[in-house]
């Protein structure tokens, strides 16, 4: 069980990485996901990384990582800030959309800590070769891949925090933790503290060597 095994032997860039998490078998999520969606964006110099839990519905069909309606959300809020989502390196923790079928519909399922586990090794991959200045936690899976089982988004949310590789870690929640939000204002609310947490950042970017 894990990713470890199909990562190239030697981590030259992003490109080699996906390639090779495209045959990952490092636990079962591959059977029923469409595709792996891997990371992408500015991943020379990069200064900010962006994680997020998984791969949905949307992504999973794309291949690309936060193109459905979280990621909306992410690209409002990062507009908001004056950040270029293309100057920034976005991931998941998980790399292989899990899902139940509702219907017609896949319903989203939470990854295990041990799928996480797995997955882990891509992430760390990915850090090695863009080496932001700034990795951006998007709620509670990414949080805990990257900084352990303690931490606790709810309470740490907005605060910088000292991560793998030496890597400064900004603490947030997940994006479709505001669609969930069901009264509009209480969703306005959750927007723009969302956006808030994420002001930190704007003193890393541009800062990537
Ligand atoms: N949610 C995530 O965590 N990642 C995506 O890529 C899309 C939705
Ligand atoms: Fe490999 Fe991650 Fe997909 Fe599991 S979720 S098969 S570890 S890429």
């Amino acid at each position: 069980m894990g990713a470890e095994s199909y990562l190239p032997e030697h981590v030259r860039g992003i490109a080699g990485l996906r390639s090779a998490a495209e045959h990952c078998e490092g636990c079962d999520l591959f059977r029923r996901a469409t595709q792996t969606v891997f990371g992408e964006g500015k991943s020379r110099a990069a200064s900010i990384l962006v994680v997020g839990e998984q791969p949905g519905d949307m992504e999973d069909r794309a291949g690309k990582p936060f193109v459905g309606p979280a990621g909306t959300v992410l690209d409002d809020a990062l507009e908001l800030l004056g950040v270029d989502r293309a100057s920034i390196y976005v991931t998941n923790a998980v790399k292989h959309f899990k899902w139940e079928p509702r219907g017609k519909a896949r319903l989203h399922k939470n990854p295990s800590a041990r799928e996480v586990a797995a997955c882990r090794p891509w992430l760390m991959a990915e850090m090695q070769v863009v080496r932001p200045a700034l990795v951006v936690c998007l709620g509670a899976t990414a949080a805990r891949s990257l900084l352990g089982p303690s931490v606790k988004v709810t309470l740490q949310r907005g605060q910088v925090v000292a991560g793998p590789l030496g890597c400064p870690v900004l603490i947030t929640v997940h994006p479709a933790s505001i669609l969930r939000t069901k009264e509009q204002r209480d969703r306005h609310d959750a927007f723009n503290r969302f956006v808030g947490d994420l002001r930190p950042l704007l003193e890393y970017v541009g800062t990537g060597v």
